[in-house]
């Protein structure tokens, strides 16, 4: 039986999670990949932090540029974060003819292009389903399961710490910060939780999205953004009493004048199944022309949820080695097929 190595940049909330499922699970991935998955090589900025997940015999090193650069990797699985040196690191990988799979919305948002057009002239793979939606495998729905139809609009609740936000400060007497910096302990937040509060995740997350269901270049610039920050107690209060949820929600969709994509304060009727989406769940929904109305639910960050995509991503490499470059469906990743305008 063949053995895969996988290099890991980053052994933080998802990197530990990840590593975890590796080894919990990896008599599954075995059978399921008819491959043995070892983990060679782990980068870290801090070698003495102590780790919730034991590392064992694997190699570590504070210089990450030893995992892209490692003879023995197939995979690297970036999960550092950031748009600086992380974009250098994987365009490295894939110089170097590594696969790689990767949970940074921000890097694919930002520089996505680059790194797929890299990825397609080198011939491997980017995986990147924990880059959206957190255990949602809404990637995979839009790439594969609603392949056949036209997407007129994607829209939901894609920021596990914004919902977690909102709705704990319905409780009496919370307090944003407090709620914030639980958030940040349960590892939802990003490393700038301005991120979060503020809609730039679930803007960057939009923008794959968006690429995704129309076929359309990544164009996170063109994302009007608009966080949580501004939402008071009141606002929560007179919602409430009117009958509404106050939601943080991405919407792209496809209109005659081009595609717009925008996140937002938005507010819903309790009715509405996206009203009692709660804490750090989150939830797609998607129209095409032939399906009508789909809906994706799961919890949106977090270690275990977030690992679960990225060991899904590691299967589906590992699978599609079998399989000539040409035939591997994660590479299918930004293929722009559309020249719909997208509006500013
Ligand atoms: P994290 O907990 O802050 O972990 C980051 C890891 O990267 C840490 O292990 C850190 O090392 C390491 N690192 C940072 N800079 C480094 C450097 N220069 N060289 C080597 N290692 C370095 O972050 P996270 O929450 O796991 O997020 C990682 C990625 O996953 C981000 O792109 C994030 O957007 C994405 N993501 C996160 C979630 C989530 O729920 N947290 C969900 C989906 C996607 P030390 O441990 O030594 O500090
Ligand atoms: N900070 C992100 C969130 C992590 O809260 O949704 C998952 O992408």
């Amino acid at each position: 039986m063949k053995t895969i190595k996988l290099g890991l940049i980053g052994l933080g909330t998802v990197g530990g999670g990840t590593l975890a499922i590796l080894r919990d699970s990896a008599d599954l991935l075995q059978q399921r990949v008819n491959a043995n998955i070892e983990v060679s090589i782990i980068a870290v900025r801090d070698l003495n932090k102590p780790r919730a997940v034991d590392t064992g015999s694997i190699q570590l090193t504070d210089d990450p540029t030893q995992v892209v650069n490692h003879p023995d990797v197939d995979i690297v699985v970036e999960l550092m974060g950031g748009t600086g040196l992380a974009r250098e690191l994987v365009l490295r990988a894939i110089d170097n003819g590594k696969h790689v799979v990767t949970a940074n919305k921000a890097l694919l948002a930002e520089h996505g292009d680059e790194v797929f057009a890299a990825a397609e002239k080198q011939g491997v793979q980017v995986a990147y389903e924990a880059a959206a939606a957190g255990g949602i495998p809404i990637i995979k729905a839009l790439r594969e399961g609603l392949s056949a139809n036209n997407i007129d609009w994607v829209a939901g609740i894609i920021n596990g710490t914004g919902n977690y936000i909102l709705t704990e400060m319905k409780q009496p007497g919370a307090d944003f910060n407090a709620v914030l910096k639980r958030a940040q302990e349960l590892g939802y937040a990003e490393a700038d939780p301005t991120f979060d509060v503020e809609g730039i995740d679930a803007a960057h997350k939009l923008t794959i999205l968006a690429s995704l269901a129309f076929g359309i270049p990544l164009q996170f610039e063109k994302v009007y953004t608009e966080g949580i920050s501004r939402i008071s107690a009141d606002d929560m209060r007179f919602a409430d009493m009117l009958g509404y949820e106050i939601k943080h929600l991405g919407i792209a969709r496809r209109t005659d004048d081009g595609v717009s994509m925008r996140v937002h304060p938005t507010l819903i009727p309790k009715s509405v199944l996206l009203a009692n989406v709660s804490g750090v769940m989150n939830a797609v929904m998607t129209h095409g022309d032939h399906v009508g109305p789909t809906l994706y639910y799961g919890p949106g960050a977090g270690a275990g949820p977030t690992a679960s995509a990225v060991v899904a991503d590691i299967v589906d490499v590992v699978r599609a080695l079998d399989c000539a470059p040409d035939a591997r469906v994660p590479a299918l990743g930004f293929r722009t097929t559309r020249d719909l305008p997208v509006m500013d």
